[in-house]
């Protein structure tokens, strides 16, 4: 499916990303285009890269990961 609309960006792209090494939604951005128009992609971006990689990366530190990390 279309993540990013304006770049053309799928979620098939996002994962490919993520297992070519991208750790946050910056790197993806440079990567893929995803999220450098409207940036109105970039929550779901930063969730399909996070579920990616098995955590969440977003920059929002979630309280489940505060919770672990104590
Ligand atoms: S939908 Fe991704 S930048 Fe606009």
């Amino acid at each position: 499916m279309y993540v990013c609309i304006c770049n053309g960006v799928t979620d098939r792209d996002i994962a490919a990303a993520a297992a070519a090494g991208c750790a946050g939604v910056h790197e993806l951005t440079m990567r893929t285009g995803c999220g450098a128009t409207c940036g109105s992609c970039m929550d779901m971006a930063a969730d399909l890269l996070a579920q990616a990689h098995g955590r969440r990366e977003s920059g929002i530190i979630a309280l489940s990961d505060i919770a672990r990390a104590a």
